[in-house]
């Protein structure tokens, strides 16, 4: 197994891409609505926190073009994607104007306000209690206080090794 050199930032940062990229991970959207208005991104840096009280993190790129908008609303919804919704994926990762991204999902809006995406195959609605910055990203502890479930039979999405899967 190669071990991670300690001398180079730019290698470690490499190395930590390359592990990272075989941490399979489930793919969500993650939306929000409110005074800074609507926004929306793909992530996969979704993590449960606690049951107790049903909390989550989010880890948001503090230089993408939605941070700002996630900061002033302070709630979100974590709508975790089915198979075959690859697309809605690569639109909401990045670089397509906000309206385009949600015309490509039905949505409705969920006790936040923060859309729901109907297909789903589940959705957290939360609120953003607090959130820590660490390196490029900020670190959102969000406390769900809606669950919606999708379809009993719903394949997952999976992102690993640069590529989209679907399990069961
Ligand atoms: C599969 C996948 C997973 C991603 N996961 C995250 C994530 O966890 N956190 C994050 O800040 N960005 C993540 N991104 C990138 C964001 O979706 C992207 O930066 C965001 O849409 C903002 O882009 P913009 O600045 O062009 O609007 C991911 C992208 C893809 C395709």
């Amino acid at each position: 197994m190669d071990r991670m050199p300690h001398d180079d930032l730019e290698t470690v940062r490499l190395a930590f891409r390359e592990g990272m990229a075989k941490l399979a991970a489930a793919v969500s959207i993650v939306t929000t609505n409110g005074p800074g208005g609507l926004a929306g991104f793909t992530a996969s840096a979704v993590c449960s926190v606690t049951d107790t009280p049903p909390t989550l993190i989010v880890c948001l790129n503090r230089s993408s073009s939605v941070a700002a908008i996630f900061d002033r609303n302070r709630s979100l919804c974590v709508n975790t994607l089915a198979s075959g919704r690859e697309a809605l994926s690569r639109l909401f990762g990045g670089s397509t104007p906000q309206q385009e991204r949600f015309a490509a999902g039905e949505w409705l809006p969920g006790k936040t306000g923060a859309p729901r995406l109907t297909d789903a195959i589940v959705s957290f609605d939360c609120d953003v209690e607090s959130s820590v910055e660490s390196g490029t990203h900020r670190v959102l502890f969000c406390r769900v206080i809606d669950i919606a479930h999708g379809q009993e039979d719903d394949e997952a999405l999976v992102y690993f090794r640069r590529r989209y899967h679907r399990i069961r």
